[in-house]
């Protein structure tokens, strides 16, 4: 690019974030601050998610996903009844949300891939070069931007199709995900060097294949979360294994899983540290033990207790998988990092009561637990979301301890509201929450490789419809162009991008 044009350009890019700058009065922060700075390496980032903000939903031969039949035959379940069959219009208009994380000024862009636009029926036989064709626009112009592409390889939205012969509680899903993988690493590997196979297992399983509430409906709970569970593993660890075998020498990229748990707080003083071991095991070490534990498999005490209830039940096995000793070996060590979500934290007790075998097992059931809040933590527009940013730091702290500090890389962390421009809860939210982070890589020496803000633009909300916004950027959803605007936030976040740093405090001039 040459000088005038470079010029010309980074006009462009900072003229909207002047009105915000009126807004906004960042005190920097305290102590020295030269120390307390993110090092050079960390990398920041934001995210979405192909089914909450493309569109394009039959457009160039994309089939179906489990969310388009959610969408379309169950309208009732969502929050107005909205879907993403247009969204945010990212599938004709992705230029716009790559202009919007250059002017926060982000280093890279996690975005996912849906499976349904390039292999609709989940394997070779419906290849659709449109869909390819995209992701490879989409990859170029981010590159073009120098900004580095992350990509989520599915990010609940399975193919109908493949949905339709079990999903991922059927092992024949570890062979449909392996060869999707191929068709990722074969078309995109030159340029995508992160990939994340899964986004946040514990709630596709345990919503989509347990309680069946979220898509892709399906209720078996009790039995449906842990199949998903077993076979997200597997197919995680065999799309790391093909590309040990077949790219990494070549691409040199890295591989990992994103994973979401809450951190707990004792509920009283009662509570003793093996309530909170409990929780975090049935959350997070669900699939952080088979990956990142000395020695694998399932966390112990989830072997013990489901294996206990389901005797309890009159069964002749385990509603948890058996882990065979090669899936065993298959799955640990089986990430070059740990994608993590974090949103929020719960105080925890353990439930007194005697296990029941009168009402339907589940997760919970087997968990035995109650999970609670602190009447002074703030919540957010979603029902689920308070604002613990301690809980941030606290759950770092565990991976270390728990791990042996392995590379951990936030792959999301962010706040609803209803979508105002001046969204100044949502940038205490940050402001807190990095702060915490700071002092986790600072202080504590956890190995923390990135942050990633959800959402760089508002999107589809999944059952919340368009109800609940995460953006840094608002989406005009009444306007057929969805013009995106940038909100406070964003501009927030451009300062701690260029400083390094965590303003001490925010205040707000409105
Ligand atoms: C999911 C996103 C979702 C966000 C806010 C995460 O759990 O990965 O798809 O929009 O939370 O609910």
């Amino acid at each position: 690019m040459n000088w005038v044009k470079f010029v010309v350009l980074l006009a462009l890019l900072l003229v909207p974030l002047i009105d915000c700058a009126k807004l906004i009065e960042v005190t920097p922060v305290s102590g020295n601050a030269e120390e307390r700075r993110f090092p050079e390496w960390f990398k920041f980032g934001a995210a979405t998610a192909a089914y909450q903000i493309e569109g394009g939903w039959n457009e160039d031969g994309r089939g179906a996903s489990v969310w388009d039949t959610l969408t379309h035959d169950y309208p009732e379940l969502v929050v107005n009844r909205d879907n993403g069959d247009v969204a945010a219009d990212s599938y004709h208009r992705f230029r716009e949300d790559i202009k919007a994380l250059q002017e926060v000024g982000f280093n890279f862009y996690r975005f996912s891939i849906s499976w349904a636009r390039i292999l609709p029926e989940g394997d070779l036989s419906s290849l659709k070069q449109a869909g390819i064709d995209y992701y490879n626009k989409l990859i170029d112009a981010l590159i073009e931007a120098g900004i580095e592409p992350v990509v989520t390889m599915v990010h609940y939205d399975l193919p109908q199709y493949v949905q339709n012969l079990g999903g991922l509680a059927s092992p024949l899903f570890v062979k449909y995900f392996k060869i999707y993988a191929n068709t990722l690493f074969r078309n995109y590997g030159d340029r995508v060097k992160m990939w994340i196979t899964h986004n946040e297992p514990f709630d596709f399983c345990v919503e989509g294949y347990g309680s069946g509430i979220d898509g892709p409906l399906v209720r078996a709970s009790g039995v449906g979360e842990y199949l998903c569970g077993h076979y997200t593993l597997l197919s995680h660890a065999a799309a790391y294994h093909l590309y040990d075998q077949r790219y990494r020498k070549e691409q040199g990229g890295s591989i990992g899983i994103t994973l979401s748990g809450r951190f707990f707080f004792p509920a009283s003083n009662e509570t003793v540290p093996s309530v909170i071991d409990r929780a975090l095991q049935y959350q997070l070490g669900w699939f952080t033990h088979p990956l990142f534990s000395e020695s694998g498999g399932y966390p112990p005490i989830m072997i013990e207790d489901i294996a206990d209830h389901s005797l309890l039940e009159g069964r002749t096995m385990s509603r948890l998988p058996e882990m065979s000793e090669r899936e065993r070996k298959l799955i640990k060590g089986s990430a070059d990092f740990l994608g993590y979500n974090y949103y929020s934290s719960r105080l925890v007790e353990r439930d007194p009561r005697e296990y029941d075998i009168g009402s339907p097992p589940s997760l919970d059931k087997d968990a035995g637990l109650i999970y609670s809040v602190k009447p002074s933590w703030k919540r957010a527009k979603s029902s689920w979301l308070y604002v613990v940013p301690e809980g941030l730091r606290g759950i770092l702290n565990w991976f270390k301890e728990e791990y042996n500090n392995p590379l951990v890389f936030i792959t999301e962390n962010g706040f609803s509201d209803d979508g105002q421009l001046e969204d100044h809860d949502r940038v205490e939210y940050y402001r807190a929450h990095l702060e915490q982070l700071l002092g986790a890589i600072l202080d504590d020496e956890c190995s923390v490789m990135g942050f990633t803000a959800w959402s760089i633009i508002d999107n589809f909300e999944w059952l919340r419809g368009y109800s609940e916004k995460f953006g840094l950027y608002h989406v005009n959803y009444s306007s057929p162009t969805r013009e995106r605007t940038p909100k406070l936030s964003s501009k927030f976040i451009h300062e701690v991008i260029q400083s390094r740093q965590v303003p001490s405090n925010v205040i707000s001039r409105g």
